[in-house]
């Protein structure tokens, strides 16, 4: 399962005197759902890019099945790729679309109606060869596009965003079908997107993008539950970040004294995030629990509480004036005992110390 299949060792690329990407190194197993998540401008398409062949890197190699592929050109790395804006030809029918990249490699006509029959059975749009595409939707148009790229049973696939342009609800159903056509398939993909929530559902693991590097690879719930830096903890789930007055360390456990005094022990200390500027103590809001009874525990004010069908998330003032959130069960968050002084707890194993 380690074997790598996509290699990307040492990749960076420069546009004159802009550092797109400083150095990105990944290995992807064949068969992998990896997701590139990170903001906008952290040099995801860039690295994607590299790898279709549209752009030569300024340094570093990408190599599949252990062959350089850099002096490859595009059309022959055999590669499909999906993007954010539509790219069907819009002259051409559907199945005239999904044939072209068969067309182009001299497929017969008979495999050609084959493949582009079961094509369009892959993506759930039987029966619509003879469409143009401004007939269609825009997320059947995603669809066909999505075909065309997986016709040819390329090894492996690329799409950068290629749900942005498309409303929630639609965007959810088509990651359905993503999900299950990486499954019937076995493609190996790689999936640009500004949005944790669908690399989340799609994805074997996520590589977090930031200014160029890749600051964490691993599952959703390695991200989640051991974020290796500030920025992860912050871009994956939702979280509070608790100023810290003072930090002490003992071997593999920490404390952090918060602005009021109140004393957080053995928080399992990470390696690697030395580089904050200012101690924080990261702490999801739904690790958050009012003590009940009185005196232990971090003392809050409720400021507000919203009811949220299977949860509610209230809103907390910390004694130095910080605002954090808590979410619970609907049930545990009972409206008309939040009054008065009260305090909050977690265990200290679910927060994070970043110093
Ligand atoms: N052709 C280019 N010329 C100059 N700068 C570029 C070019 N392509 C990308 N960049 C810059 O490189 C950085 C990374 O871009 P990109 O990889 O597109 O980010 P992302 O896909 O994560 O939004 C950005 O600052 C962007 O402006
Ligand atoms: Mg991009």
């Amino acid at each position: 399962m380690t074997d790598s299949f996509l290699t990307i060792s040492g990749f960076r690329k420069t546009f004159g005197s802009i550092v797109a990407v400083e150095d990105v190194s990944l290995n992807i197993p064949k068969g992998e759902f990896l997701t590139f998540l990170g903001p906008s401008g952290s040099g995801k398409s860039t690295t994607l890019y590299a790898v279709a062949g549209f752009d030569d890197p300024s340094a570093g190699d990408i190599s599949i099945d252990g062959r350089s592929i850099l002096a490859t050109p595009p059309h022959k790395r055999n590669i499909g790729m999906v993007f954010q804006r539509y790219t069907l030809f819009p002259h051409l029918p559907v199945g005239e679309n999904i044939a072209f990249p068969l067309r182009v490699r001299g497929h017969s006509a008979a495999d050609i109606a084959k493949t582009v029959k079961a094509m369009l059975s892959l993506v759930r749009l039987e029966g619509f060869e003879d469409r143009l595409p401004a007939q269609l939707s825009g997320g059947q148009q995603q669809r066909v596009a999505l075909a065309r790229a997986l016709a040819y049973d390329p090894p492996v696939l690329l799409m950068d965003e290629p749900l942005s342009a498309l409303d929630k609800k639609l965007r959810e159903e088509i990651q359905v079908e993503i999900r299950r056509i990486h499954q019937e398939t076995g493609v190996t993909i790689l999936y640009v997107t500004h949005d944790q929530e669908e690399a989340l559902r799609l994805s074997d693991r996520i590589a977090v993008f930031n200014h160029g590097r890749i600051e964490q690879v691993g599952s959703g719930e390695d991200l989640y539950a051991r974020p290796a830096t500030r920025f992860v903890a912050g871009f994956i789930g939702d979280s509070n970040f608790l100023k810290v007055r003072e930090v002490e360390r003992r071997g593999s456990a920490a404390s952090a004294i918060l602005p009021d005094g109140t004393r957080i022990e053995n928080i399992p200390a990470h390696a690697g995030n030395g580089h904050a500027a200012t101690p924080e103590l990261m702490v999801r809001p739904q690790s958050l629990k009012f003590v009940q009874g009185s005196g232990a525990g971090l003392a809050v004010k409720v400021k507000d509480v919203t009811f949220l069908g299977d949860t509610s998330s209230v809103l907390l003032e910390t004694g130095w004036g910080q605002e954090i959130w808590l979410r619970g069960a609907g049930s545990a968050v009972k409206t008309n005992a939040l009054s008065g002084p009260l305090h909050v707890e977690w265990n200290p194993a679910d927060s994070h110390l970043f110093c």
